[in-house]
């Protein structure tokens, strides 16, 4: 259904496709990317471009924009996840790729702050409910070698009726052990692991359940006591692997 190149801009292409209910562009995000939600007669989409050439304001410039939205591709090719929405075709185009991804319903529960009090004041089982989707989809995720970059709660879209949660823009994941060549590196400091701050420090899937653990400390105002353990270990002494931490996650839940 959808061609593999088009000869047209991105917006010319979609508004062809079908209807235009949503822009994510300079107005809202600092990456420099456009992003689109497009309502066809038979589904919903998200399309995600690199946005403007001409745009350089961003971190990024349009190569290096354009190199990130790749990557994504590649992270969406090695994982299948219900909480990743599917990446159903990249078509190219003279404004770059555009990412096809299904439309999913929810909040940001980044940002946007009601949303996220509404989450943090769910029943504890529910938030924890949606803490094993996300350190599940990272089991997977860990599994295929990508390691956690810029996660945060921006990241994570919840849809409050059918409690399901979708976890997007992992596009700063980098697949393997690296090191730190930024010094403080993209992310929020509520969610980062003291090696993100630190030029030449080791990047690994130590990492990544720092980041994961912090999240449910960011969510959690009183964890169980089993569970506040196991997430007070991930961000002192450390796991050896995310594998670990999952596994001390796990048992924790009775798993
Ligand atoms: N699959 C999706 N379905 C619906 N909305 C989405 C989807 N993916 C992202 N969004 C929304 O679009 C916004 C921009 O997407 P994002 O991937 O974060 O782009 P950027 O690289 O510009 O940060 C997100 O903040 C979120 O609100
Ligand atoms: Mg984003």
């Amino acid at each position: 259904m959808f061609p593999g190149e088009i000869d047209v801009q991105p917006s010319i292409y979609l508004d062809h496709l079908g209807t235009i209910f949503a822009r994510f562009g300079t107005d809202t995000q600092d990456s420099g990317n456009v992003s689109y939600g497009v309502q066809t007669p038979s589904a919903r989409y998200f399309v995600k471009t690199a946005g403007d050439p001409a745009n350089t304001d961003p971190y990024l410039d349009f190569d290096g924009r354009v190199a990130l939205l790749r990557n994504a591709v590649d992270l969406a090719e090695s994982a299948v996840h219900p909480a990743l929405p599917t990446l159903h075709a990249v078509i190219e185009s003279p404004g770059g790729p555009l990412l096809v991804y299904d439309w999913r319903d929810g909040e940001l529960l980044g940002v946007n702050r009601p949303a996220h009090e509404r989450f943090r004041a769910l029943p504890v089982d529910e938030i924890l409910t949606a803490l094993d989707t996300l350190y599940d989809l990272h089991a997977d995720l860990d599994a295929a070698g990508w390691v956690e970059g810029d996660f945060y709660d921006g990241a994570m879209l919840y849809d409050f009726p059918t409690r399901r949660l979708t976890v997007m823009d992992l596009d700063t994941y980098r697949r393997g052990p690296h090191r730190n060549d930024m010094g403080r590196m993209f992310g929020s400091s509520r969610f980062m692991a003291p090696e993100q701050h630190s030029l030449g420090a080791p990047i690994d899937s130590r990492t990544t359940a720092y980041v994961m653990a912090r999240a449910a400390l960011v969510f959690l105002s009183d964890p169980p006591p089993g569970l506040y353990a196991v997430l007070q270990e991930a961000t002192t002494t450390r796991f050896p692997s995310y594998s670990a931490f999952h596994r001390a996650w796990l048992s924790a839940r009775g798993r």
